[in-house]
């Protein structure tokens, strides 16, 4: 019998870029998934507008609304079980998740991070990059767990700082390869390829 399509809940908060990519790669063939619902906690989104030109539900849940971030997670969390979503990626969202998201997708949260982690976590992880000087930064797809930026690394992506390099090149040549990579590691996990062992992601024939 063939495996049930993985079900996906996106995360966004701005330009949704890597929704777009995601989108694409399903289009093509290349993810074996669907997007059930794009939920954004900025009504300014432009990745709602993506979602909306490609028929994807959205919703605007916004944290200013509840009294808590317990409550508001709660309100999301409702929206992702009424989808049945199966993994929740994360895909430009500016929050850090609270304990009711993570234990309701126990490893079942991606992240995709613009840098080679452990390097660079947090905010503008370019621009730490760039002023570190290194010579190599790259990106990042890892599970999400309470530590920021900190869950098992699934797969990165090297790319070359160059000496002129400004936050914005950077970025975008790190874009680049970003919107590859979300597609390959979310690929791994609907092939059931992705199994974690001493908080280290091994990759399964
Ligand atoms: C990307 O650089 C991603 O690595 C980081 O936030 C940015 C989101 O960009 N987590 P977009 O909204 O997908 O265009």
């Amino acid at each position: 019998m063939e495996k049930p399509l993985l079900k996906l809940g996106v995360l966004i908060s701005g330009r949704g870029s890597n929704l777009k990519a995601l989108i694409e790669a399903i289009k093509n063939k290349e993810l074996n998934a669907k997007i059930c619902i794009v939920i954004s906690n900025n009504p300014k989104a432009y990745g709602l507008r993506i979602a909306e030109t490609n028929s994807i539900p959205t919703k605007i849940i916004e944290p200013k609304q509840f009294n808590s971030l317990e409550e508001y997670e709660k309100i999301i969390l409702n929206s992702l079980n009424q989808y049945q979503v199966d993994l929740l990626i994360l895909a430009g969202y500016m929050k850090v998740l609270g304990p009711t998201l993570l234990k309701a997708f126990p490893n079942k949260i991606m992240n995709i991070h613009p840098s080679l982690l452990p390097s660079f976590r947090g905010l503008h992880a370019q621009k730490q990059a760039i002023d570190f000087g290194v010579r190599c930064s790259g990106c990042t797809v890892h599970f999400v767990n309470e530590e920021l930026d900190g869950g098992p690394i699934i797969l990165q992506e090297a790319v070359p700082v160059l000496p002129k390099d400004t936050d914005d090149s950077l970025s975008e040549r790190i874009l680049v390869k970003e919107h590859k990579l979300y597609a390959k590691a979310i690929q791994l996990y609907a092939e059931g390829r992705l199994k974690i062992k001493n908080n280290k992601v091994i990759i399964t024939e």
